[in-house]
């Protein structure tokens, strides 16, 4: 584990956001996606089997054409967010920038906005952000 702005970590991986997520704060994942799924949890503690509560989990299938947003609370998946395709390929590279809003998460992916995630869960509580295995991550930032 260790503390965000992080270059080439391994996945998986545990990055910590000490002073967590304030409003209009960003977090900005760049990688280059080598498998048919990967996940990144914005999460409020650094378990993960079982996974601490997520107010945002974000999974990229290229293969299904689907970018899922959903949370994690008490051990279980609440309701998944499906529109928007899938606008990363496997083997090509991204970009995706999350930006705290006040009612709800900015999802913008190579450049574009793709969604917003309504909160279901308080943005303040997150202090980890996990990333799955699935892709090649060059940086993950906050700004
Ligand atoms: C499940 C998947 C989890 C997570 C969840 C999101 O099918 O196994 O990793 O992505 O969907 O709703």
């Amino acid at each position: 584990m260790s503390q965000l702005p992080v270059y080439n970590p391994p996945s998986p991986f545990l990055g910590y956001l000490p002073a967590g997520l304030g409003l209009y704060r960003k977090v900005v994942i760049r990688g280059k996606m080598t498998h048919d799924q990967f996940n990144i949890n914005l999460q409020a503690g650094p378990n993960v089997n079982p996974r601490d509560d997520a107010p945002l989990h974000i999974s990229i299938r290229p293969k299904d054409q689907v970018i899922v947003r959903n949370t994690y609370q008490f051990k279980s998946w609440g309701i998944e967010e499906r529109h928007g395709g899938c606008p990363i390929q496997k083997k090509s590279y991204f970009d995706i920038q999350i930006t705290v809003k006040p009612d709800s998460y900015s999802i913008a992916v190579n450049g574009c906005h793709f969604c917003e995630f309504a909160h279901r869960q308080p943005y303040a509580s997150v202090r980890f952000i996990h990333i799955g295995e699935g892709a090649q991550v060059d940086a993950m930032i906050t700004e």
